[in-house]
């Protein structure tokens, strides 16, 4: 009896230990190298979808402290003004988070909110013409706002919710905003995708899922016409010297998660893990902090990264006809085209 007791107690203990450790030595975040310069930025205007949580934020964070200036494209005004209150007081405080980036003689960049709504194409519109009107450059566009397995809703404009932000809304804002990357040239997108693209396929008879609904494909069919975009577009840049890439973060704590239920009694045991396992928004965001600034990838595009180096990429991501077909589609979808 005391025996069993006092092994189950030296099991769990040593399960607490194991699980510390992993979440302190191995979540296999690299940091950027260059990337730790201060004033790497300095000058340059980066556009971040999402900026106000999670991955876009920790990105907000760090390209702010390398001196950009930094254009958060947010759906909500107040919960944007709060976050960026936040992220400057952060930064005159000495802020948490220890980034390496960070220019200790000041040299800040600074943080301007404006609306953005990728649910709707009049707001896209709206937002990319007052940008074009006040903004001379544009050097570094991030695609990161993202909603993930939402129940079955449509955009404004009737797309599926999933498609529609991660997929179409910035399909539409990259493509409005080509003519001023282009003129701010050399400048760089980058695509936040994610791993689960490998469940995804992207069905053209029913992109809106009026047959059926079924959240998870559907995500996964969003974040694989991420990287059909992102290798769409890097071909049709080729000679500008705009280049486009896209990432997967990695399993990050964000709110993303917010669609999913999960049961009060499994609660502790998920918060366990996700502590122990999922990366910290700072770690997450490394990898698209390091497409956005780092001197290492200047000129590279088409491409797909996962911890600040390149990975293969399933061939259902690489089909040059499909992502040719998506790219007439989306056009069509979105009213560039008629
Ligand atoms: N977390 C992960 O494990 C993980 C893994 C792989 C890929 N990713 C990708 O990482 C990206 C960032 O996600 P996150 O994990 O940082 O999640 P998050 O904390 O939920 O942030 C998502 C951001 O997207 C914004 N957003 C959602 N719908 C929008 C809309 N219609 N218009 C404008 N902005 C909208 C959210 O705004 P509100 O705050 O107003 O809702 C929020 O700022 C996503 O593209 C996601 O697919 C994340
Ligand atoms: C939903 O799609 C996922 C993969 O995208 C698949 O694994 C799962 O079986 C599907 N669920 C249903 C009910 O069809």
């Amino acid at each position: 009896m005391a025996v069993a007791a006092v092994a189950a107690l030296l099991a769990a203990l040593g399960g607490a230990v194991w699980l510390a450790a992993r979440r302190f030595v191995g979540s296999g975040a690299r940091r950027p190298p260059g990337a730790g310069e201060a004033g790497l930025m300095r000058g340059k205007t980066v556009l971040i979808t999402g900026a106000n949580s999670g991955l876009g934020r920790a990105t907000a964070a760090a390209l702010l402290r390398r001196g950009a200036r930094v254009i958060m494209g947010c759906r909500d005004r107040a919960r944007a003004e709060a976050a960026a209150g936040e992220l400057r007081r952060d930064l005159r405080d000495g802020a948490p988070g220890a980034d390496p980036g960070a220019d200790p003689g000041g040299g800040a960049g600074e943080l301007v909110v404006k609306e953005l709504d990728l649910a709707s194409l009049r707001s896209v519109r709206a937002f990319c013409r007052e940008l074009l009107q006040e903004e001379p450059r544009l050097d570094v566009l991030i695609n990161n706002a993202g909603v993930f397995q939402c129940p079955y809703t449509k955009t404004e404009d009737g797309f599926e919710m999933q498609f529609g932000v991660n997929h179409l809304g910035h399909f539409l804002l990259t493509n409005l905003l080509l003519g001023l990357l282009k003129s701010s040239a050399p400048s760089r997108i980058v695509v936040v995708s994610s791993k689960l693209y490998k469940y995804g396929d992207i069905n053209f008879e029913d992109l809106n899922s009026e047959q059926s609904y079924n959240k998870s494909f559907c995500y996964s069919r969003s974040k694989l016409a991420n990287i059909l975009f992102t290798r769409e577009l890097a071909r049709r840049l080729e000679g500008t010297k705009v280049t486009v890439n896209v990432l997967h973060p990695g399993i990050v704590r964000t709110n993303l998660g917010r669609h999913i239920h999960i049961p009060l009694m499994v609660k502790p045991l998920f918060n366990l893990v996700s502590w122990a396992f999922f990366k910290t928004p700072v770690e997450g965001a490394q990898t698209t902090i390091y497409l956005a600034s780092s001197p290492e990838v200047e000129g590279v595009s088409g491409k797909y990264f996962g911890d600040c180096k390149e990975e293969e990429l399933l061939p259902i991501a690489m089909d040059e006809s499909v992502a040719r077909k998506l790219w007439d589609i989306s056009e069509v979808m979105v009213g560039i085209v008629q």
